[in-house]
């Protein structure tokens, strides 16, 4: 089954072969007695946490012992953090032994200590172990507590004879200003203290990639040289397909050709692949490219759909409340610009275009060639939807050439189009809304005049009678010197086997047909 609303273990967890093989290599550096760091970078979403929880379960061996801890799990910018990241040291240690979590009851300092008091590991603990262990839910949040909390893990490991990997996700944020400190003030007493521990490993993770990079990469920096870097992207091909094929419901196949598609259309991060999978399969099968396009619609290319919302607040996130930002970021998705592009579709200098593109941080990326564009192609194509004229980009992303022809041709009249669920555009191809003005458009490919069936004509009628829409034909002649017509339904004749819609039923000025039909169109009728 598709899964989009948790980190995904076990059969959910697709791929990523070699980063565990990374990880592995770093459980086994640290049972081998020199422990080495990881540092995992990834964009938002990618499966980083998703990576180091399915380590941790596939983890055939009970001397490592995993502490997990999203720095941004509690209050941010308190150093209440490692206060957690310690109790969940000792709760790992003890393995259960206590019969209770020993973080979920430190806030009831009495129960905590009894619950120790049931563990036979705590009592092999020396004295001063002890001490540290019992006194975590009472100590302050200052400098001396912090280094108890910090080399806790380790003297639980060495009192044990076990090794611990401890994992700190979005650990970017600890270079902020943290725990009443100046920004990256923190750091130096992590570096010193995690490198006088033999029994525990360090993986730190985020996605602020570049900001990851700069601290264990530059020289400056208090980590510089202490980590391996392993970087998380979008699935392959190949493994995109798998998790489609895999990932889908019993008795709702996804065919490999659609999978390809999806992959085709909205890349290979697997938590696009499970959004897009998981609308897919919503109704019951065949899955065709027919629906694919409904649903690429649903989930990116409307106000409401789940991807669409999520890239809304990461717009948010990323623009603010800056015209400039926003403006940035549209010029660079719909084509990749130059600075000096950019700077002259903003209409602003060059050297505060270049401080909108350093604000703009991973999102924006610079080519070899020098131009810029925006890093996920997903969230690009999502941008220029937005944007103005941005409606006929589901028709660019899937739909075929005549379809993205048409599509182009009513757009430029202020059309919007969209792609509806089968339900709600019976017949018709597209859906064009203009104001109030809802127009159904049957796209055919063909040379004039067009042929139609009798039944499918009645068809046609039928729909558009029941939706209340307009409706018309377009035509897109076979190349070469492919040709759009629209055209009016009202010009339809009786022709060898069935109908035929001549170039004669052309409608001149679009606009004004709308307008003139829409004061005479019946409203919807009760199906009689
Ligand atoms: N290996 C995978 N196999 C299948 N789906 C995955 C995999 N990794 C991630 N996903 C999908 O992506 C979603 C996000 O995964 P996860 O929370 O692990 O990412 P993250 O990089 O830690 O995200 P964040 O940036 O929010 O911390 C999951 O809910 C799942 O839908
Ligand atoms: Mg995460």
């Amino acid at each position: 089954m598709f899964q989009t609303s948790l980190p995904v273990t076990s059969r959910a967890f697709f791929d990523r072969e070699q980063a565990l093989e990374m990880i592995r290599r770093a459980a086994d550096r640290l049972r081998a007695g020199a422990p080495s760091w990881l540092c995992i970078l990834g964009p938002r979403k990618v499966g980083k946490t998703s990576l180091v929880l399915e380590f941790a379960r596939r983890n055939p061996d009970p001397g490592i012992v995993f502490v997990l801890i999203d720095v941004l799990e509690g209050v941010p910018g308190s150093l209440e953090v490692f206060r957690r990241c310690a109790l969940r040291a000792v709760d790992g240690a003890l393995v259960g032994e206590p019969g209770i979590s020993l973080e979920a009851v430190s806030r009831r300092p009495r129960e905590y200590r009894r619950a120790l008091q049931r563990s036979a590991r705590f009592a092999k603990l020396p004295a001063e172990v002890q001490e540290n262990v019992l006194d975590l839910p009472d100590r302050r949040l200052d400098v001396e507590d912090l280094e108890v909390y910090l080399h806790l893990p380790e003297q639980l490991a060495e009192a044990l004879g076990i090794t611990m990997i401890v994992a700190l996700d979005e650990f970017q944020e600890l270079a902020g200003a943290w725990g009443g400190r100046k920004p990256r003030e923190l750091l130096p007493a992590l570096r010193s203290a995690w490198q006088k521990h033999k029994r525990v490993a360090y993986v730190i993770s985020g996605s602020a990639k570049s900001m990851l990079t700069d601290l264990v990469t530059r020289e400056h920096s208090p980590f510089f040289q202490h980590f391996s870097l392993l970087e998380l992207g979008p699935f392959e091909r190949k493994d995109a397909v798998h998790l489609l094929r895999k990932g889908a419901p019993p008795g709702r196949p996804i065919s490999r050709q659609l999978a390809e598609q999806v992959f085709d259309a909205v890349g290979g991060h697997p938590f696009y692949l499970q959004l897009l999978g998981e609308l897919l399969t919503n109704d019951a099968p065949p899955y065709t490219e027919r629906s694919l396009k409904d649903a690429l619609q649903e989930l990116l290319f409307s106000s409401t759909g789940r991807l669409a919302l999520y890239f809304q607040n990461e717009f948010e996130r990323l623009v603010g409340h800056s015209a400039y930002l926003s403006a940035v970021l549209e010029a660079v998705a719909t084509d990749r610009k130059t600075l000096t592009e950019v700077a002259h579709a903003i209409g602003a200098p060059s050297g505060a275009t270049v401080r909108y593109l350093q604000r703009l941080g991973d999102a924006v990326v610079k080519g070899e060639d020098g131009r810029y564009d925006i890093a996920d192609q997903t969230f690009r194509l999502w941008v220029c939807w937005r944007a103005p004229g941005g409606t006929v980009i589901p028709m660019k992303v899937i739909g075929d050439e005549a379809e993205q022809v048409v599509a182009e041709r009513l757009a430029l009249m202020g059309f919007d189009l969209v792609y509806q669920s089968r339900a709600s555009r019976g017949a018709f191809d597209l859906l064009a809304t203009r104001g109030a003005n809802q127009l159904g458009i049957q796209v055919k490919r063909t040379s004039l005049p067009a042929r139609f069936r009798k039944a499918e004509w009645g068809r046609m009628v039928a729909e558009a009678r029941r939706l209340g829409w307009l409706w018309l034909v377009a035509i897109v002649t076979p190349p070469p010197g492919t040709e759009v017509h629209l055209l009016d339904p009202a010009g339809v004749r009786p022709g060898p086997r069935g109908l035929i819609l001549p170039e004669t039923a052309a409608i001149e000025n679009v606009l004004s047909w709308v307008d003139q039909k829409a004061s005479g169109i019946p409203r919807r009728r009760r199906p009689s």
